[in-house]
């Protein structure tokens, strides 16, 4: 039985995730976290939607067996690909999804030209399209996949010479055509937000919705009966299906505070994946 102390579970591609996992924090500090960051098959962007998808599906079923009582899909990507699916196939639990801010920008523009960073699985689903035919009719929209972004956040490499290259060739071109609104479409991306508000400079709005997906968490809880919110600070867990080394590095930089780093390992048995607890905290 799940009760009001059970865990948000919150799950992501890699460490982007920890970006919406910090607002849900600083929202909720009461909250224990569970996060998972699936290293094993990061990058997400490029692969199909049905093999998201089982990810997806399987890292929801892991973070159920440890009592998660809301799940959080921290990444675009996986929303993209596979939340529709999640709440079909889990009726009982509550997830709250990702997509990319373009109701926001759209409103927010004053050239009618909004640029939207994301990824190609995320450009390439129904769902984007859905929100396109929604909020964007009038604005034109910039939009680029930025072909291995993720993979240079994941080694660490935010305001690399490499990194601000990928990033001025992706965002100079943009602002030149007249964009006057950025959209964070992935949750890697807040970790160059530095390196990009110097390259677009102070008058173009960089959005990032993850304090907006961290306070539909909140409404979503405060759905509940009142809990008792006079509680110590929540206990933070964190996953990585990667190697645990690499990841409590990561942790540590982007991170920066305690938090419990654990393994969990990828298993297929009869045609189903399942992630289970390597059992080593480290
Ligand atoms: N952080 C993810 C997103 O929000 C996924 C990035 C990836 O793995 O390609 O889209």
């Amino acid at each position: 039985m799940l009760s009001l102390s059970s865990p948000i579970g919150v799950f992501d591609s890699g460490v982007g995730g920890l970006s919406v996992l910090k607002q849900i924090q600083a929202q909720l500090p009461h909250e224990d976290l569970l996060y998972v960051a699936d290293q094993a098959h990061v990058p997400y962007g490029p692969r199909s939607k049905s093999e998201v998808q089982q990810f997806s599906a399987a890292i929801t079923r892991f973070l159920l067996a440890q009592e998660a009582r809301l799940i959080v899909v921290a990444c675009n990507t996986a929303s993209a690909a596979a939340l529709s699916e999640l709440r079909r196939s889990f009726p009982e639990v509550s997830f709250v999804g990702m997509e990319p801010a373009v109701k926001p920008a759209a409103q927010a523009t004053r050239t009618g030209k909004v640029g939207v960073l994301a990824t190609t699985g995320t450009f390439a689903s129904e769902r984007y399209a859905a929100l396109m035919a929604r909020y964007a009719a009038g604005v034109e929209v910039f939009s680029d996949p930025c072909l291995g972004l993720v993979e240079r956040i994941e080694a660490g490499e935010l305001d690399s010479t490499e990194t601000v290259a990928l990033l001025a060739g992706i965002v100079r071109p943009m602002v030149a055509q007249g964009v006057d609104t950025l959209v964070l479409g992935c949750t890697h991306y807040p970790f160059v937000l530095p390196a990009l508000r110097e390259l677009v400079g102070t008058a173009v709005p960089i959005i990032d919705p993850a304090p907006a997906v961290a306070r539909q968490v909140g409404r979503v809880l405060a759905m509940e009966p009142e809990a008792a919110h006079a509680l110590p600070p929540g206990r933070v867990v964190l996953f990585t299906s990667g190697s645990g080394s690499q990841f409590q590095a990561q942790v540590r930089r982007l991170w920066g505070e305690a938090a419990v780093v654990k393994t969990a390992v990828w298993h297929e048995a009869a045609g189903e994946l399942s992630l289970q607890i390597n059992g080593v905290e480290l």
